[in-house]
């Protein structure tokens, strides 16, 4: 029995729903990992018994289309599957890393980005990714921070919608468009000392104002699915936070799209201890709605019995599949369920290159460029050397979650600097060590000896690939291996050292900041990283990134980010004392009781939204325009930006809100908005800006979402230090 629809509508929908058996219907909700392809007997036979319902994992379109033909026309319903895949940033090609996307502070890139992988992933067969991740991470040790867009609820929400209009495009069922997927529903970021798999522990108020305001975002976007964490919140494993996922993503926000589990999340619930037993897993987390399990086999197993027992009752069955046959209607998988082998790429190989080089360029943040000594000039360059672990890591570069990224398209460094210095200088390539991880020993004596024969020297190192990511955490967040100790003996040879950072996360780099004259550092930008990295070292563009995140002194400072609370007894600079200071045999005193520690007071090494340029920038005439908040309207500032230098370069404008007394305590600072524009050098820009009522909305002590009367403070500048300011009030 086929039951193709002649047309897409919701009652076709519900015929095909009343023709199906209680059977058949668990098998919609079921996501098998189809790894195995057609050599895996028992995925085939779950396909023709009607018991799969999507499958992830399988990337080749002609094993997908022989699998989608075997549902079609062996199945007892004949209902189109879903093929699914983490397509996080980039398929074949890959782009920056989120967290590196995030640092570009260019969402028009990050939705173009997601537009080409899509495309890419189409023509594989994939329908569905799971991202964005849109986990606010504030942890630097946590691996998955990579894959978030850094430590600030706007900024998590605006790629979110970025990403998530990319991969969807304005028609789930047009050719190369994907649904999206918000993940992890919610709180995850805030894992419990930067461990994965472990807990959440957030008040409301933080679940509320920090966690969820990206998925909030990401459901106003149109986001087709959310995936529930496979962490608990505050006890509740969200896999089963009836609450959150029923209460808050469905009744409250109107979110009718589909929930799925995380791979094997409705399983762990008994390992968690929140069920005792596999039947009560599958018990909780349908009562929670999770409409797809993800991999293991509790719906499978025990929903028949639960509905023949009343627990859980049919409709609530039937709305769970309605989810998954909705998703299929929207992706046109009824009509056209078969991956079109004559389907062509909604770009050309050029220019995915060109996208995944662009976003690359603009994802590197510059944090010191002494006496301005970047870019150099090639031409007065006779040799370079280039030394570092990761200058000519095709696959290192890539950083995690590239499954399908295909390393032979990488541009390293030594490529780049290949291609581009040819003819106008020597490049020497040197390892200086074997990995990130290693100890200084010969290969790092050679590369200081060629070294002291070049020029210049370029240092690229940082962390590999697998050292951030699922699973993979740090408690020390140093630069791996002696990197710091071959910067040293680089430098130690009297030549200029420009070092090029590479990683999957914050790093604390203080200690490597005296032997470098420049340091570009940017979160494992893909493909592309070569080319990036020569036009910025050689001034073909000039570096525009901002950290999406604060950069810590020392792991021991974890949590720091700029949007804490102010606290009774905030640090300022002469409210404190250094550990330096304190004479040995030291009487207790009252000195200095505020928040800070003794050994790496209360500051960061460098503060979310930092970032320098080949040029600099100077901030006037910050005014209001008008301000209608009180009436309902928006509040509307002007800013002068001028470009004071030599050179066209971007700057990312930066609007800071405070609000001054709340009901509950409220941050020193909230990013609320912010633009990337090009200054041509001696040139200014006006650059307007408007906030609504709904941008100084917060979740408030009596529970509800709105405004608080009274002062607020604004801020515009190049970092979260903006100091250029003014006041204004709300009266209702
Ligand atoms: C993983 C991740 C999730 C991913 C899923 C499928 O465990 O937590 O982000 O989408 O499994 O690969």
């Amino acid at each position: 029995m086929s039951l193709a629809l002649a047309k897409n509508t919701e009652k076709d929908l519900w015929t095909i729903l009343e023709q199906m058996s209680l059977r058949d219907k668990i098998g919609q909700l079921r996501q098998v990992d189809g790894s195995g392809g057609r050599s895996d007997s028992s995925l085939l036979e779950a396909i023709r018994e009607g018991r799969v319902g999507s499958i992830i994992n399988v990337v080749d379109p002609v094993v997908v289309n022989e699998l989608q033909q075997i549902a079609l026309e062996e199945s007892p319903c004949g209902i189109p599957l879903v093929f699914a895949r983490d397509v996080i940033h980039g398929f074949k090609t890959i782009f920056p890393i989120p967290l590196g996307q995030a640092a570009t502070w260019n969402t028009n890139l990050a939705k173009e980005a997601a537009r080409l992988a899509a495309s890419e992933a189409y023509a594989a067969g994939i329908r569905w990714t799971f991202a964005p991740m849109i986990d606010v991470s504030r942890d630097p040790r946590w691996g998955r921070i990579a894959e978030s867009f850094g430590e600030d609820p706007f900024l998590n929400a605006v790629f979110g919608r970025a990403l998530i209009e990319g991969f969807q495009g304005e028609d789930l069922a047009a050719l190369g468009s994907i649904a999206a997927c918000a993940k992890h529903f919610v709180g995850y970021g805030d894992s419990e000392a930067g461990i994965d798999y472990s807990s959440t522990n957030v008040s409301e108020f933080e679940l509320r104002n920090v966690h969820l305001e990206p998925f909030r975002e990401a459901v106003m976007a149109g986001v087709a699915s959310v995936m529930s964490s496979l962490s608990d919140v505050d006890g509740i494993p969200a896999t089963a936070h009836k609450e959150l996922i029923r209460g808050v993503l469905r009744d409250e926000w109107g979110f009718a799209g589909l929930v799925v589990s995380d791979w094997d999340s409705i399983k762990q619930l008994s390992v968690h201890g929140i069920t005792s037993d596999d039947k009560e897993a599958a018990y909780q987390a349908a009562e929670a709605r999770i409409d797809i399990e993800m991999t293991s086999d509790m719906y499978e197993k025990h929903l028949e019995d639960l509905v023949c027992a009343g627990e859980i009752s049919g409709d609530a069955v039937d709305a769970m599949v309605m989810s998954v046959l909705t998703l299929k209607q929207n992706l046109g998988l009824f009509n056209a369920p078969y991956t079109p082998r004559d389907y062509k790429l909604g770009a050309s190989k050029a220019e995915i290159n060109d996208c995944a080089h662009h976003q690359a360029s603009e994802s590197f943040v510059l944090l010191k460029n002494r006496d301005a000594v970047l870019p150099l000039d090639q031409k007065s360059i006779d040799s370079v050397c280039l030394v570092g672990p990761m200058a000519d890591q095709p696959q290192e570069q890539l950083g995690t979650w590239v499954f399908d990224g295909d390393s032979g398209l990488s541009v390293t460094p030594l490529k780049a600097f290949q291609n581009s210095l040819h003819g106008d200088c020597e490049v020497v390539f040197e390892k200086g060590l074997e990995t990130t991880r290693s100890s200084c020993g010969e290969l790092a004596e050679v590369a200081v000896e060629k070294a002291s024969r070049s020029d210049v020297v370029v240092a690229i190192i940082g962390e590999e690939a697998i050292l951030s990511g699922e699973a993979h955490c740090r408690a020390n967040i140093n630069l791996p291996g002696d990197q710091v100790e071959l910067v040293r003996r680089l430098k130690a040879t009297g030549k200029t050292v420009i070092v090029v950072i590479l990683s999957g996360r914050p790093l604390t780099i203080g200690n490597l900041l005296p032997h470098a004259d420049a340091v570009l550092f940017a979160l494992h930008p893909g493909t592309m990283t070569g080319p990036a990295i020569s036009d910025l070292i050689f001034g073909k563009a000039a570096p525009s990134g901002k950290l999406p995140f604060t950069l810590p002194k020392s792991v021991g400072q974890i949590p720091i980010y700029y949007s804490k609370k102010n606290g009774g007894r905030p640090a300022t600079h002469d409210s404190i004392m250094s550990i330096d200071d304190i004479p040995a045999g030291a009487e207790q005193t009252s000195f200095g009781m505020t928040a800070f520690h003794l050994d790496d007071g209360f500051e960061p090494l460098f503060p979310f939204g930092f970032g320098l340029s080949y040029t600099n920038f100077e901030y006037s005439d910050l005014t209001i325009l008008s301000n209608e908040l009180t009436q309902g309207g928006e509040l509307e500032v002007s800013v002068r930006v001028g470009n004071v230098g030599l050179k066209d370069a971007y700057e990312v404008v930066q609007l800071y809100v405070r609000d001054r007394v709340g009901s509950i305590t409220r941050p020193v600072r909230e990013l609320k908005a912010f633009e990337k524009i090009l200054i041509p050098a001696g040139q200014d820009r006006d650059v307007r800006f408007s906030l609504s009522r709904a941008d100084v909305s917060f979740y408030r002590r009596c529970r509800e979402y709105g405004v608080e009367p009274g002062a607020f403070d604004l801020w515009v500048g190049g970092s979260s230090l903006a100091d250029l300011h003014v006041a204004f009030e709300i009266d209702a």
